[in-house]
């Protein structure tokens, strides 16, 4: 068994540390375990201080899987908890894995969407994100790809790197076709619920839809590890509560600790990084207008990552290569199997977006002026 490698994460580890303004992470702004502490009452604080370090439940914590519950509108039994959405991703891929079957994802889109599948012996069959039309989900272009072989149907909305979204409407025909066909239809929505235009509601309303999400992004609290599946059908949930008990039989009970106050005080973390992104896109929108002579770009319409290109369409990584040069860290598309483009993502950096995009104007100026002369 082959895994590509990860050219994204390889990245990241070998820059991320040390570089001034990290425009390459796709969370919101950072919270330390203290902040989130501090939106606990006093008894739950003493529960994290004094809980013992055991195994948690495969299918996560009661109270945890309660408090996701309740924010998504399902019976508690749909809850399965995971240690964040790659290893939901894990499950679906490995139960997906049967001779000859194939699975539908987008490109570009998160590496382990193909990575995983092929690793397992799963034909990939990819439907596009293109900018050609506006960075659209297209589900006419993924129907056409199924067959009585497809195994599951990936959307990822709001969508990694474009910030696409698919349409409840879109999303309930398309909910409907793979019902109908005995196709999984599954939802990876680690962004939402991150929006810069029209909401969309989460695939959790849907009866056949399954589920991935995480603490990760929006919640911008990956360091515990929460992910979660919602899964309706209880042959499947004992499958993947399977699963979970041989990769990695519990989450770690800080996390789940930590987990459960940012849920339960969701209108505030949620709320900070809704904000952040906000802000910062009003900012990006003027420095892309400022640049369009050199940047290409569609705005994201949901999420914390846009995904601009090179209007010369030469390969970004040596203009992302340079750019670490000057403190600044993007993220080449050649990681998205993209390489005109880069991911640029606008909340992590919060209050400091502004001055990284001085830092970054003054980078694109200079590397326009070394294009001219070579
Ligand atoms: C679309 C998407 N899904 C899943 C993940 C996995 O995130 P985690 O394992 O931190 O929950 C990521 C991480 O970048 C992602 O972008």
């Amino acid at each position: 068994m082959q895994l590509k490698p990860f050219l994204l994460d390889a990245w990241l580890d070998q820059y991320e540390e040390n570089v001034e303004f990290n425009l390459a992470a796709s969370t919101g702004p950072t919270w330390t375990a203290n902040d989130i502490l501090a939106l606990a009452d006093e008894r739950t604080r003493d529960r994290f201080l004094n809980h013992d370090l055991v195994y948690s439940h495969p299918a996560g914590a009661d109270s945890l899987r309660e408090a996701i519950a309740e924010m998504q509108c399902v019976p508690v039994e749909a809850v399965q908890i995971l240690t964040g959405a790659s290893e939901a991703l894990l499950a679906v891929m490995w139960l997906a894995a049967e001779p000859g079957a194939n699975v539908i994802i987008p490109l570009p889109g998160f590496t382990t969407f193909s990575a995983l599948p092929e690793s397992l012996g799963l034909e990939t069959r990819f439907y596009r994100v293109r900018p050609e039309n506006g960075y659209g989900i297209d589900p006419d272009e993924i129907k056409r790809l199924t067959d009585s072989k497809t195994k599951f149907i990936l959307v990822n909305s709001p969508h990694n790197p474009t910030g696409a979204t698919m349409g409840d409407q879109e999303m309930e025909a398309l909910h409907d076709f793979t019902a109908e066909r005995g196709i999984q239809l599954v939802s990876d929505e680690v962004y939402h619920p991150i929006y810069h235009g029209r909401q969309t509601k989460s695939a959790a309303r849907l009866p056949h839809a399954t589920v991935v999400a995480d603490l990760s992004k929006a919640f911008s609290i990956a360091g515990v590890r929460t992910g979660w599946m919602i899964e309706h059908d209880a042959e499947r949930r004992q499958q993947y509560w399977t699963a979970r008990a041989y990769f990695s039989i519990s989450n770690t009970t800080p996390g789940e600790i930590l987990s459960e106050i940012a849920i339960r005080k969701r209108d505030v973390v949620l709320g900070r990084t809704q904000a952040a992104a906000t802000r910062n896109l009003k900012l990006l929108e003027r420095f892309m207008a400022e640049h369009r002579d050199i940047l290409g770009w569609i705005p994201p319409q949901g999420g914390m990552t846009a995904f601009p290109w090179l209007v010369s369409g030469e390969n970004a990584r040596p203009f992302c290569q340079a750019a670490t040069e000057r403190g600044i860290l993007l993220a080449p598309g050649d990681c998205f199997d993209t390489p005109s483009h880069f991911r640029l993502g606008f909340a992590a950096a919060g209050d400091d977006f502004s001055a990284a995009l001085d830092r970054f104007a003054a980078f694109v100026k200079s590397w326009s002026r070394k294009m001219v002369t070579a």
